[in-house]
């Protein structure tokens, strides 16, 4: 398995998986075939991915160390910068879609309503981890600082359920949510035991 994921094909074509949802939504956008409210699409759609490919990232280590795919690391870069993407997309659409770009009104919207202050923040978190994603930013930070940094992801994560929560909340409907909890809850909790069981072997 790890002979197949280190096949240099692989690369390209997970670049274009994750590109996939972007060419569906800018399709739809083009045809318009997003349905009745193609805004509230292309806005649900890339928060959607951005919280997917976050879940997506932060399942690679797990997977890794389950399966002993040690070649899936190579891919957790490639894939938290898609979901910082998604989550810039996300961002323009609601600044452009739901505020014309007027950004003294989007200054001013944010911290009136809490979800998309939560949204905000996971976003704002998400910029050093993206800035320092480069092979010369690990060397400048160094090893150690580098993975307390990135230790953010979860925080992020956790902002991004919260926020897909309180926007659900407004309307009682907590299917989707509670499936995005269960998985952040098992990938975090898994990560919290491994820590555990360091700390009594040590
Ligand atoms: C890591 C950052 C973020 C994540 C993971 C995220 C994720 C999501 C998700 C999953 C949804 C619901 C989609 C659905 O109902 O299917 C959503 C909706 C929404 N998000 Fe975000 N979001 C983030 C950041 C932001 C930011 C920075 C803003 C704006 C400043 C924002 C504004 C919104 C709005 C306005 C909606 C509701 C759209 C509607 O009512 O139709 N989000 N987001």
């Amino acid at each position: 398995m790890n002979a197949l994921l280190l096949h240099p094909a692989v690369k390209p074509l997970l670049f274009l998986l994750a590109l996939g949802p972007f060419a569906y939504l800018l399709g739809g956008a083009l045809t318009d075939s997003l349905g009745a409210n193609p805004a509230e699409a292309l806005t649900r759609g890339t928060g959607d991915w951005t919280l997917r490919l976050l879940c997506v990232t932060l399942a690679v280590t797990p997977l890794r160390q389950w399966t002993g795919w040690t070649a899936l690391a190579r891919w957790r870069r490639m894939l938290g910068l898609f979901a910082f993407f998604y989550g810039l997309l996300h961002f323009l659409c609601y600044a452009w879609l739901d505020m014309g770009f007027d950004w003294s009104a989007v200054l001013q919207d944010i911290p009136k309503r809490p979800f998309v202050l939560v949204g905000s923040l996971a976003l704002l978190l998400m910029l050093p981890l993206a800035a320092t994603s480069f092979d010369r930013a690990v060397r400048q930070l160094g090893a150690p600082r580098w993975r307390a940094l990135h230790r953010l992801v979860y925080a992020i994560a956790l902002l991004g359920l919260l926020h897909f929560f309180w926007m659900r909340s407004a309307k009682n409907n907590f299917g989707e949510v509670a499936v995005y909890a269960a998985v952040l809850a098992l990938l975090l909790g898994w990560r919290l035991w491994k820590r555990a069981r360091r700390r009594i072997s040590a």
